[in-house]
């Protein structure tokens, strides 16, 4: 009998402390107008000094697994997508396996940057169709606040911190028409774009954590073209045309390049998910934030058909489509 990962609730959490454009424009020279005409972002929320990634990772993962209704020690798996983990190593993954006081099991992370959650999603649901994990914990989790060279306002309006997280179980399909859980995912990445988006720290190159840096106007220009492309894939693949979607759950990177997907695809701006506002880009935990705002505020229904997007530093993207 063919296995489907079915998502049986999330969970997301944002840290308290917040910055809006207007106290940003007090640090660097900046202005709520032209971070709102670019970006659509208004306010971002950014951890304390003493607060990390496994922090977030574990507030969120307390609430996925209460939405689902699973206790940690049913999970077998727990896959983190992140690129800003605690320390070098372990893995964020593991530090959250001992936080929910969990004994077996496996957890490792996933670093593709932005397109963290979705590449976890895609390992994961490889691991439980092949049935080498039946309930797994999947979290994007991310504190870019730690790594933004605060100095430099044509990067650091951009980000924010969160994590999302989603509790994913392995069921027989029945010859259901319409099973529900994740139907397909897609991932790519393209080493050669990895000066366009990257971190100029690390272990080999200098002992420290590093800063991001970025070409804006071409990672915008690869996002627009390669999120149309990776959406069409999962379209295709799935024999479903645009229409058919009832909801674009897209990386809230910027609020041009979502309506530029939104466009591709025809869909209505009513169907499209959208927290860049009040969230900025919180790499990795964007997709499973929006997912948990859409879901508790009663947009996204069971059996809604939802389009999963995201691309980030490498360059990685990549889509998941899943029925809720
Ligand atoms: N406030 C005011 N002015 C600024 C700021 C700022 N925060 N940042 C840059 N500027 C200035 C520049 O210095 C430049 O000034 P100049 O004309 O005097 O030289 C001017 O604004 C225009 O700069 P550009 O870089 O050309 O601005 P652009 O219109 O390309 O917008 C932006 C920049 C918002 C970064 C855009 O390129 C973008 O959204 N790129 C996508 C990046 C992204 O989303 N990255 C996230 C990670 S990847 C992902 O998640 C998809």
């Amino acid at each position: 009998m063919p296995i489907i990962s079915q998502i049986l609730g999330c969970g997301s959490y944002l840290p308290e402390n917040f910055l809006t454009n207007e106290q940003l424009a007090e640090k660097v020279d900046t202005s709520d107008e032209w971070i709102t005409a670019r970006t659509g972002i208004k306010r971002r929320h950014v951890t304390r000094e003493d607060e990390y990634t496994s922090d977030l990772a574990f507030e969120a993962s307390l609430r996925a697994l209460d939405a689902a209704g699973v206790k940690a020690d049913e999970l077998d798996l727990i896959v983190v997508g992140t690129t800003t983990p605690d320390r070098t190593f372990p893995a964020t993954a593991v530090m959250l396996q001992s936080r929910l006081g969990m004994t077996g099991g496996a957890g490792f992370d996933v670093q593709a940057v932005c397109s963290g959650f979705v590449y976890a999603l895609s390992v994961v649901d490889g691991m439980i169709r092949a049935g080498t994990a039946k309930t797994a914990l999947v979290v994007g989790a991310d504190t870019m606040s730690k790594i933004l060279n605060w100095d430099d306002r044509s990067t650091c309006v951009l980000f924010g911190d969160g994590a999302g997280a989603v509790v994913v179980r392995g069921a027989e399909v029945n010859g259901e028409a319409e099973p529900q859980g994740i139907l397909s995912t897609h991932i790519h990445s393209d080493g050669n774009l990895q000066d366009l988006l990257y971190c100029d720290g690390g272990p080999g190159v200098n002992q420290q954590s590093g800063f991001l840096r970025m070409e804006g106007q071409e990672v915008f220009k690869h996002a627009v073209t390669k999120l149309a492309g990776v959406v069409v894939e999962a379209l295709e693949a799935n024999n479903l045309q645009p229409e058919d979607i009832d909801w674009l759950v897209p990386h809230q990177a910027n609020k041009r390049i979502i309506d530029s997907t939104a466009k591709k695809l025809k869909m209505p701006a009513e169907k499209v998910v959208l927290t860049v506002e009040t969230h900025a880009n919180t790499s990795a935990a964007s997709i499973p934030l929006a997912l948990d705002a859409a879901v508790l505020d009663g947009r996204i229904k069971r059996g809604d058909l939802l389009l999963m997007e995201a691309m980030g530093g490498g360059l990685t993207w990549g889509a998941a489509l899943v029925r809720w």
